[in-house]
């Protein structure tokens, strides 16, 4: 059995592969593609808190990234402490689940409007239509980005992650694409600069940050870059392939869509367990600061390791009957977010803009199907789920 993230049928359906990596090899090689693996749920959540072992520094996914870019624009989700901290401090204001919990009747009419035309038509494509432009238009909001570019740097930054079958090659699409949105983040700060709107950019310019040094010093243009991609990244794909996931396991479950119809109450446990049964991340990669032992082996100093938070979420020894889909099961500890330092900073905005799409949702289609042959899924290294969900009011 091999696991390759970049394989297009794993990609379709990696839980068999998983269930074999739990139970025959729990540290997992591969010498092709030169990585290490761990796959269940304790030895997840053990590496995922321990950023001294496990570094960051290196980039979160199995493809090397170019570190000249990394330089040019540096992310927080590429940093260990100290440095990690001081510029997460700086941004996690404004994603604390109070000031979240305030954007909530925007994220709703945003929704409201993407829907009604959806509702009035009897379905369509619920990526393409739905759960794609509203993560989009809230967190572009939040940041600043005028409407009428966002539907271009939301294609780069799909074309910037998709990779070809088999290879963690990045191909030149996704290089180009990627160029393509870092001029474009450069454009608009100089263009807020000369006319400041009330994003989050506009703040980020007078937001000081402490210096290696001592003393306070100001973000520069590529500190600022590197915050909006990252946002715009993370903020864009992930809860686009939640919502996606939510509407095909809800077509699959009639009874289930039932229940969170008539209870919208319901909704939140249900989001819990979509997110652990089809993790948007499948897996954070990391790079070992010394040599280590796992199950019997030991993983040097240097070598990377995947943490498979997808396999993770599926562990028996952790949650009963992994492969049940069971909206009222209790998710105790949710991986789905990552954990430790790097712990999600959107995941109060990810519920709340899962949570109020549904909500909305269930009013306007009170039964609907999914046509599971036409649907596509993307692909990417460590993110999973559909690019196309058609469906249909029944
Ligand atoms: C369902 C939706 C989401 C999922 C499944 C998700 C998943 C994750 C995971 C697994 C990590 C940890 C990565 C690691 O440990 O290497 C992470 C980090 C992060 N997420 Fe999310 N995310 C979601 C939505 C969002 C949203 C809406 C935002 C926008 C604000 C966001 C911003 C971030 C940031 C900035 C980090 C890096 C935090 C750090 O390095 O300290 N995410 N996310």
């Amino acid at each position: 059995m091999e696991l390759n993230p970049f394989s297009y049928e794993f990609q379709e359906d990696p839980y068999p592969t998983y269930r074999w990596l739990r139970d025959h090899a729990p540290l997992y090689r591969n010498e092709k593609m030169d990585f290490w693996a761990l796959s269940r749920f304790r030895d997840v959540l053990a590496g995922l808190v321990d950023w001294q072992t496990y570094s960051s520094a290196e980039g979160i996914v199995l493809e090397r990234l170019d570190p000249r870019m990394l330089e040019m624009t540096p992310m927080m989700i590429f940093m260990d402490p100290p440095r990690h901290d001081r510029l997460r401090k700086l941004v996690s204001r404004a994603f604390t689940p109070r000031r979240v919990a305030g954007l909530e009747p925007f994220v709703r009419e945003t929704a409201v409007q993407l829907l009604d035309p959806l509702a009035a038509r009897g379905g369509g494509d619920f990526v393409k239509d739905f759960s794609t432009p509203l993560p989009m238009d809230v967190i572009f909001t939040l940041l600043g980005v005028p409407h009428a570019d966002r539907r271009q740097l939301r294609e780069w930054m799909d074309t910037s992650l998709d990779r070809d079958p088999d290879t963690p090659a990045l191909p030149s699409r996704a290089i180009e694409a990627m160029m393509h949105s870092m001029r474009y983040w450069f454009d608009l700060l100089a263009e807020l600069r000369r006319h400041p709107n009330d994003g989050l950019i506009c703040a980020l310019f007078d937001a000081e940050i402490e210096g290696d040094e001592g003393g306070t010093t100001r973000l520069s243009d590529g500190e600022i870059v590197g915050f909006c991609s990252l946002l715009g990244a993370a903020g864009n794909e992930t809860t686009t392939k939640l919502l996606a996931n939510a509407a095909v396991l809800f077509a699959r479950h009639p009874g289930d869509y039932g229940t969170v119809r008539a209870d919208p109450g319901r909704i939140p446990g249900a989001i819990e367990e979509i997110l652990r049964y089809t993790s948007p991340a499948q897996y954070a990669a990391r790079t070992v600061t010394r040599d280590v032992e796992w199950h019997g082996q030991t993983v040097p100093k240097g070598d990377r390791v995947l943490f498979l938070i997808g396999a993770a979420n599926r562990d028996e020894r952790e949650f009963p009957d992994p492969d049940r889909f069971d909206i009222g099961r209790e998710v105790p500890t949710q991986l789905g977010f990552g954990q430790g330092i790097h712990f999600c900073l959107g995941a109060s905005l990810a519920r709340l803009e899962s949570r109020v799409a549904l909500e909305e949702f269930v009013q306007r289609f009170p039964a609907y199907a999914v046509d599971e042959a036409r649907c596509r899924r993307v692909h990417m290294s460590n993110v999973h789920g559909y690019e196309s969900v058609p469906f249909v009011r029944t």
